[in-house]
């Protein structure tokens, strides 16, 4: 495997790929890399001949300085999972040739998207998100770039970033890992007690509770009970929505196909997010 930590050393290492016209996968991340990421470079490798899983904790992406500052980083461990995965480069860039005086990156209106679970609670994080991923793309040149559902508004968010600026890359969203009690797996659950891992279950069965409520209930009754059972928990409830998968509307009163519900809560200091298709 590769490992480019300037600009330079990825121009050379992406010249052979390039010139031989491979199939390139990008798995854009922030380190500290666990199951799921393994699963975005094992999904990426079936379709792709060349994958390049980039390690870069974005700061302009934080609305939380603190959360920034505590980004767990995990560089050797991360070199060896993506070692053993089979990646073919892996791309330590720093900021400073990320966000060269003389780059720009032309911004892009979300509307909605943006307004609302993530855009509301996180104001300017998806503007960062753009602007990294953009740059990554620019850098990296990718035929295909996997992303987790677990984020699953910033898919959304990409996905029309690429349909915006009209860029020549797949996108392609992978289901959400989970251990095997449910939880999905996260950088962040690195800074869970075991007590609050398990805490932190609700939030998957709070899930698949709603899934089984939706023949029964419409859309803002599933979403108090979901409210409810969060509250008599340890966890500290930021938000539930229900939402259209395409549009991200909240849905109230009827449903629509794969209607998708967002949570966001917090066990101690640490933001966990988890959703799910609720109806097929
Ligand atoms: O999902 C993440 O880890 C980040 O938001 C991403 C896509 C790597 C951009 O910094």
């Amino acid at each position: 495997m590769i490992k480019a930590y300037s600009l330079a050393e990825l121009f050379t290492a992406l010249k052979e790929p390039l010139s031989e016209n491979l199939s390139i996968g990008l798995v854009p991340t922030m380190g500290a890399l666990h199951e799921g990421h393994a699963s975005l470079v094992t999904t990426a490798k079936k379709s792709c001949n060349f994958v390049i899983t980039s390690v870069f904790i974005n700061p302009t992406q934080f609305t939380n300085q603190d959360d920034l500052i505590n980004y767990p980083k995990t560089e050797n461990h991360d070199i060896a999972l993506l070692n053993s995965l089979g990646c073919d480069l892996v791309f330590f860039p720093n900021a400073s040739e990320i966000y060269t005086k003389d780059y720009h990156f032309p911004g892009i209106e979300l509307g909605f998207l943006d307004q609302t679970m993530e855009g509301n609670s996180r104001p300017g994080h998806f503007q960062g998100v753009c602007q990294v991923v953009y740059r990554l793309f620019e850098l990296t040149k990718p035929n295909k770039a996997f992303f987790g559902l677990k984020d699953f508004q910033q898919v959304s968010v990409i996905q029309f970033m690429v349909k915006h600026f009209n860029l020549p890359i797949e996108i392609i969203p992978c289901e959400t890992c989970r251990n095997e009690s449910g939880l999905a797996l996260s950088s962040r659950n690195l800074r869970l007690t075991e007590e609050q891992k398990i805490e932190a279950l609700i939030l998957f069965n709070t899930l698949i509770e709603a899934r089984k409520n939706t023949r029964e209930m419409k859309p803002s009754e599933v979403k108090r009970k979901a409210e409810e059972s969060i509250s008599q928990s340890k966890l500290k409830l930021e938000y539930i929505e229900i939402v259209n998968p395409t549009t991200l509307e909240n849905l109230k009163e009827t449903w629509c196909e794969h209607a998708r519900m967002c949570i966001v809560a917090y066990a101690g200091e640490v933001r966990l997010i988890d959703n799910m298709e609720i109806r097929e």
